[in-house]
C-alpha cells in the first residue's frame, strides 16, 4: 500500500515537471512564431534588416530594438498594426496584415517578444 503511495506521488510530481516544460514551450513559441512570420522583413534579431528588405522599400521596418521609439508605441496599437496591417494605422501596405493567420494568443505573445527586443514598456492606451 505504501508504496502505490510513493508511485502516484512519483507520477504527480512528473506531471507537474511536464505541466512547467509545457509552459516554457509556449514562451518559446513566440520567438518562433516571430522567425518564421516576422523576421523575413523586421530581422532575425528584430532591427528591420530581413533578407525581404531591399532598396525598393519606400519605408524600412522599425527597429523593435530601438526602446526609444518602441515606447511610444501602445501594445493596443501593436496588435491593431500586426492583425489589420500598415494602411489600418495609415502605415505602409509592406506591413502585411496577419489575422488570418495568427491567433489572439500568438499575437501576444508576439507582443512580449517585441517588448523582450526594446526592453522597454509601451505607452498606455
Ligand atoms: C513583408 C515584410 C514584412 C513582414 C513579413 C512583417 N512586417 Fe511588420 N512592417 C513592415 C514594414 C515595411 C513596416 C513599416 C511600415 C511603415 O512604417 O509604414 C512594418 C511595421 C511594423 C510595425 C509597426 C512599427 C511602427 O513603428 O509603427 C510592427 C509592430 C510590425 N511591423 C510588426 C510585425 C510583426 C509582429 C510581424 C510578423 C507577424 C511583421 N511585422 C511582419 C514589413 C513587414
Amino acid at each position: 500500500m505504501k508504496k502505490m503511495i510513493k508511485i502516484s506521488l512519483l507520477a504527480a510530481v512528473f506531471g507537474l515537471a511536464w505541466l512547467v516544460n509545457t509552459e516554457t514551450a509556449k514562451a518559446a513559441g513566440a520567438e518562433e512564431t516571430f522567425k518564421f512570420y516576422c523576421a523575413q522583413c523586421h530581422g532575425l534579431e528584430g532591427k528591420g534588416k530581413g533578407p525581404n528588405v531591399t532598396k525598393d522599400f519606400p519605408v524600412t521596418p522599425r527597429d523593435f530594438t530601438n526602446a526609444k521609439e518602441m515606447s511610444k508605441l501602445s501594445d493596443n496599437y501593436i496588435r491593431g498594426i500586426v492583425m489589420d496591417g500598415g494602411p489600418s494605422q495609415s502605415k505602409s501596405p509592406l506591413m502585411p496584415p496577419w489575422g488570418k493567420t495568427i491567433s489572439d494568443a500568438d499575437v501576444n505573445g508576439l507582443i512580449k517578444h517585441l517588448r523582450g527586443l526594446c526592453k522597454c514598456q509601451g505607452k498606455a492606451g
